[in-house]
């Protein structure tokens, strides 16, 4: 009896051909496997497919519920986005395959685990990071990598053995995407001057043929999580689709990034994300009304390192998880509300409220009820410009 292998199996070029690859090469009976992270709206299809191509078996996970509560919402809390601009969507999915595919081997009394992840990419660390660390000691394979095959020759390779292929002139891209975002690759958009064609873009719509009158989207937080949209307590998994459809109606959610991959390449990344962006929009403005300037200023630190972590494939690591052990602690006073206002590719906080809010009215006017001491002021500059007169009356001069 020949070996089993569990291959992450996406329905895509890549792990289309590794199926009839790691049979040929290998002698494997491949077990494909698919997890729902909010992706693909035919699984039906990719299932039927994987079978059709030559599979054993084809197992599909729904696993966008562990997604959106272990792994979206605590990169939210934390507001990650890679290099200031990527919220991380295909980071985030990564662990929970991984550990999904090691815990089907287990199951499956399989030899070895593949997946499609190309030699140039962050993928590949993340998915065999992952592995190594929950599952030391499983073979991993990597045929994207092994095979030398440059992308047009995948194509004749999947072509003469009758696989069907998803990359036409009309689809000329590489897409992976799950709830948080879209990432789209390849084509014209590996020429940096360039701007990314429409015809990349399907969540997040051009801002000129946004709807002429702006729409408002009340998010309601719970320490930190969001748990209403416009009033109405939703899942998770269905307020991000929900704020994907509304935000991406109005263009809001496009992103060009240059990217410092892991592996040290800089590549041109174009997502769409339009819930992600939206979302750590209102979460950063609702901390803004209820941590203190201390707390904001240390937290954008971790954040940071937070989003590194995530990007790096360190998910599974201890500081990963104290890190997240101070951001949960973070949030236990980020409840509340806030307005965003959604026009022509553009989203702006217009309004926030808490019951935790550390803003005073009281405080803050120049109006009738001013209760900030005014007489005070004048020591603590004294106080405050202290050192600054010392200096400059000491070594100021030249
Ligand atoms: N650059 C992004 C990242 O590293 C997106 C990668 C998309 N992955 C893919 N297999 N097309 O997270």
């Amino acid at each position: 009896m020949a070996d089993k292998v569990v291959l992450a199996y996406s329905g895509g070029l890549d792990t289309s051909a590794a199926v009839q690859w790691l049979k040929e090469k290998y002698h494997m009976d491949v077990i494909a496997f698919s997890v729902d992270v909010g992706n693909e709206p035919d699984f039906p299809a990719i299932r039927e497919k994987a079978l059709k191509i030559g599979a054993i078996k084809s197992v599909v996970k729904d696993a966008r519920k562990e997604f959106v509560q272990d792994f979206i919402f605590p990169a939210l809390q934390a507001n990650a986005l890679y290099e200031g601009q990527y919220p991380l969507a295909t980071a985030l999915g990564r662990p929970l395959m991984a550990q999904l595919v090691a815990e089907t081997a287990l199951a499956e009394g399989a030899a070895a685990v593949a997946h499609g992840c190309t030699g140039k990419g962050n993928d590949q660390v993340r998915f065999e990071v992952s592995i190594g660390a929950l599952s030391p000691g499983l073979k991993i394979i990597a045929p994207a990598r092994e095979w030398g095959m440059t992308r047009q020759e995948t194509i004749e390779y999947a072509q003469k053995r009758g696989i069907p292929i998803p990359v036409t002139v009309a689809n000329p891209y590489s897409i992976d995407q799950n709830l948080w975002g879209r990432a789209i690759e390849c084509g014209i958009l590996e020429d940096p001057w360039t701007e990314p064609p429409e015809d990349a873009f399907i969540w997040a719509q051009s801002a000129d043929k946004a709807p002429a009158k702006p729409e408002y989207a009340e998010i309601s937080f719970e320490k930190g999580i969001p748990v209403k949209l416009n009033g109405k307590m939703l899942d998770g998994i269905t307020l991000i689709q929900q704020l994907n459809d509304i935000a991406g109606k109005h263009g809001v959610g496009r992103i060009d990034h240059i990217e410092n991959r892991v592996v040290g390449i800089k590549s041109r990344e174009v997502y769409e994300a339009p819930a992600a962006i939206v979302l750590i929009q209102a979460h950063q403005a609702l901390e803004a009304m209820c941590l203190t300037r201390d707390q904001l200023r240390f937290k954008q630190m971790v954040s940071t390192k937070f989003a590194d972590l995530i990007y790096d494939g360190l998910w599974f690591t201890s500081l990963r998880e104290d890190l997240y052990a101070f951001v949960q602690s973070s949030q236990r006073f980020v409840t509340g509300d806030v307005k965003v206002k959604l026009f022509k590719g553009a989203s702006l906080v217009v309004g926030r409220r808490s019951p935790y809010s550390l803003y005073s009215h009281g405080l803050a006017t120049y109006d009738k009820g001013d209760s900030f001491d005014h007489t005070a002021a004048e020591g603590f500059i004294k106080l405050w410009g202290l050192a600054a007169r010392t200096q400059k009356q000491a070594q100021g001069k030249k």
